[in-house]
């Protein structure tokens, strides 16, 4: 059996039988420096156009100098999303109250200091985010729903201390913010509340 093993983690480009495994640090890793140029992309299945070399060598410009099995993973990861249509999945945050810095450390990829945080469901309406970092610096805060829609891409090139940013949701489902940023980013506190006047047109 041992063979198997040393196969598998040393030829990253052979495909195992048993559905792939995923590491929560390599799901993140994905979700925060990957997915942003590769979602959308629906259609099934890898190209291997790059072929297996420079395929390493694009995955690690990005995710840094991972090891072939995290570097394998992160391409398992793209033919996940290619094939589901969706981000790969990650446990979702309870938003329910204001979301303080130690749950929302799990959501933070400690190589790039950047975040992804799957909301859960959002119902119809205007919702109001609030981020509270711990620096001012220069970042980008997305938020998409499951169908890779934007409802905020909004990239504060001063720099912000907070965050406030009305959401308008108007297809009710799943949700997910990412803030990516070139320095690493320590999020204090989130809270998303909905406002249970509106009404979206
Ligand atoms: C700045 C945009 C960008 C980023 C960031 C990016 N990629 Fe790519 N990636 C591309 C482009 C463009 C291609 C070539 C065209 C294609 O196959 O989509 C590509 C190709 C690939 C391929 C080959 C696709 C196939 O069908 O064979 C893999 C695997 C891949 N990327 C994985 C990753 C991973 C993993 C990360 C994160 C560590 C990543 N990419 C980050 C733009 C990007």
């Amino acid at each position: 059996m041992r063979w198997i093993f040393f196969l598998l983690a040393f030829s990253p480009l052979v495909a195992s039988a048993d559905p792939p495994v995923f590491d929560k640090a390599s799901t993140l890793r994905f979700n925060t420096v990957c997915s942003h140029c590769h979602e959308g992309q629906c259609s099934g299945r890898l190209t291997f156009s790059l072929g297996p070399e420079a395929t390493f060598t694009h995955i690690r410009r990005y995710a840094g100098d991972v090891d072939d099995d995290f570097a394998r993973q992160l391409m398992e990861l793209l033919e996940l999303m290619k094939k589901e249509c969706a981000f790969p999945p990650l446990a979702e945050l309870d938003i329910r109250q204001t979301v303080h810095k130690e749950a929302l450390d799990s959501y933070r990829d400690d190589e790039s200091g950047n975040y992804f945080i799957p909301l859960g469901n959002l119902e119809l309406g205007i919702h109001q985010l609030n981020l509270c970092f711990e620096t001012t610096v220069p970042l980008r805060v997305e938020v998409l729903n499951e169908w890779f829609d934007f409802l905020v891409d909004h990239c504060s090139g001063c720099g912000c201390g907070t965050f406030s940013q009305t959401l308008e949701v108007d297809e009710a489902g799943k949700h997910f913010l990412r803030v990516r940023s070139q320095h690493p980013l320590e999020l204090e506190e989130l809270t998303l509340i909905r406002d249970s006047e509106s009404r979206v047109p």
